[in-house]
């Protein structure tokens, strides 16, 4: 068992949210830390530029952020000597451990040759994770797509990520073209277990109970990663551990609303209204995805034209209440 992944007292696996740009900002995981039943978070991508002044953009990241849950942070660079020295600013600041991103696909990143551009060069991606392994005594992991285009060089990656001193490997097994459409393969996380001796955290596609006990058994990973399904569900780590406890967990109807108070409290007021609103939304909209009572009137929250946070939240929390009752715990 890895000293960094290590199982709870029953033999849960380690729990991880996962990073998630946009969705999973810093409201959202202080609304999750609220809630909690994971071990771990990871900020979103801190993008590292060529013309980066380390310090200052060090400042972004807070190392109390989840308090008490631990927090890692995400680089994105390509450029090993900043990337290293940005790694010396974020030990300084106390992260948990520092983590490079080897899977966004978006093409404003790409471009630069950072994120999943990395995977077309398993030596690029060896020099910027070894720099950053040797600039700093905090833990450097590799979260990592499966490929670019392909998965021809999978193995080579794998072995580059090892062979640069990482501590472990979060692998989403899709490649950068697959985006987020087909079904993550969970085969290549097996595969991945095979080829190298680090721990493997695996992700991709839980929303459930049985979704993580699958990966678990498919895979034989050391630790889980959740994203989505925990937008889409944000009691399902503790529904997870429940699991492994032998008993059940039944979600209140007042977590759900402190989450929302949670979440709205940290947005703060410099946030235009507008995009309160929005990012209200799609957190909701988020729910309602994954709870069938709930999924016919997702569109009327998608499409509805509220101008106030309030005036959405008066809106959408009585449909929200009626599904929740209905069908409370969300994709089980
Ligand atoms: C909206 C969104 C933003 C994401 N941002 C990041 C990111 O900043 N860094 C990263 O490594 N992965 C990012 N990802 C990928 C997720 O961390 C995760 O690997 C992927 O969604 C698969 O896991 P899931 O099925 O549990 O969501 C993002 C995914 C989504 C949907």
């Amino acid at each position: 068992m890895s000293a960094l992944l290590p199982k709870d007292s029953k033999g849960c696996p380690y729990l991880l949210l996962a990073p998630m740009e946009g969705v999973g900002d810093r409201c959202f995981r202080i609304a999750m830390a609220s809630i909690g039943g994971f071990d771990e978070a990871v900020t979103d991508f801190l993008r590292v530029p060529s013309n980066a002044h380390v310090e200052s953009l060090a400042k972004r990241f807070e190392a109390n952020e989840t308090k008490p849950i631990p927090i890692a942070v995400q680089l994105m660079g390509s450029d090993p000597e900043l990337m290293a020295a940005m790694a010396v600013q974020m030990e300084k600041r106390g992260a948990h451990r520092i983590d490079l991103n080897c899977g966004c696909p978006s093409n404003t990143v790409t471009g630069r040759g950072a994120g999943s551009s990395l995977l077309k060069d398993p030596s690029f991606l060896y020099e910027n994770a070894k720099a950053m392994v040797k600039a700093v005594k905090t833990p450097v992991t590799i979260k990592m797509r499966s490929g670019y285009t392909d998965t021809s060089l999978f193995k080579e990656n794998l072995l580059a990520a090892e062979e640069s001193g990482a501590s472990y490997i979060t692998l989403h097994p899709r490649t950068k073209l697959d985006g987020y459409g087909p079904p993550a393969k969970w085969d290549l996380i097996a595969q991945a277990k095979s080829i190298v001796k680090i721990p493997v955290v695996g992700n991709g596609d839980i929303l459930n109970v049985d979704d993580a006990l699958n990966m678990l058994r498919q895979t034989s990973c050391d630790a889980l990663m959740i994203g989505r399904g925990s937008v889409i569900n944000p009691f399902i780590f503790h529904q997870i551990r429940a699991y492994f406890h032998g008993r059940e967990y039944r979600p209140a109807w007042k977590d759900l609303v402190n989450f929302f108070a949670v979440f709205r409290q940290q947005m703060s007021e410099d946030i235009p209204v507008r995009i309160q609103v929005n990012k209200l939304k799609q957190l909701m909209s988020f729910l309602f995805k994954g709870n069938e009572a709930l999924l016919a009137k997702r569109q009327e929250i998608l499409s509805s034209q509220l101008k106030t946070p309030q005036e959405f939240l008066d809106f959408a929390f009585p449909l929200l209440q009626e599904g929740w009752l209905t069908n409370p715990v969300n994709s089980l």
